[in-house]
């Protein structure tokens, strides 16, 4: 019903230039479409220096910080807006662990990373998180409020 659509907990998810580079979209998309999750906006967009400050922004001084912001406006980014239950968690789940090497096979970054500065993929680490980013990379008019749903299916 409209309630539930309104209050369905939402992730952002970003596919770094690596990903887009080595055709990994298909796949990833795949992966959270089979998983039963719903998709609500996506673009192909290669960010900013400015965008891209903002989404790191608690990262800045950290070793690695001038270097992501270098990596992640290299290229196009494939942002998208996933929809599901407790979707940030299970998103997280989908992606692996922050350092590819260490991130179990049928993860996302387990099957197809090997570098942590080069990792594929971004998934929003909070419920917190996931709305200040979908603010920053999206405006409403990008996102759909669809009218199938699925989800009785899935729950
Ligand atoms: S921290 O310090 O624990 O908060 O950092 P972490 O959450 O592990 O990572 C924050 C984001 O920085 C990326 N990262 C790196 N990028 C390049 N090189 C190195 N060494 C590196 N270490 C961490 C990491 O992938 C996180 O970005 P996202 O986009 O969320 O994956």
């Amino acid at each position: 019903c409209e309630k539930d659509l309104e209050s369905a907990e939402r992730t952002f998810i970003a596919i770094k230039p690596d990903g887009v580079q080595r055709k990994l979209i298909g796949e990833i998309v795949a992966r959270f479409e089979k998983k039963g999750l719903k998709l609500v906006g996506c673009k192909l967009i290669q960010p900013s220096r400015k965008l891209a400050e903002k989404h790191y922004a608690e990262h800045k001084g950290k070793p690695f910080y001038e270097g992501l912001l270098d990596f992640i406006t290299s290229g196009p980014v494939f942002a998208m807006v996933w929809e599901g239950k407790e979707v940030v968690s299970t998103a997280r789940s989908l992606i692996g662990l922050t350092d590819p090497k260490k991130s179990p096979m049928n993860t996302i970054r387990g099957d197809f990373g090997i570098d942590v500065g080069r990792n594929i993929i971004h998934g929003s680490d909070s419920v917190e998180s996931a709305q200040r980013e979908i603010g920053l990379w999206f405006s409403k008019n990008e996102l759909t409020r669809s009218s199938v749903t699925i989800e009785k299916w899935i729950y």
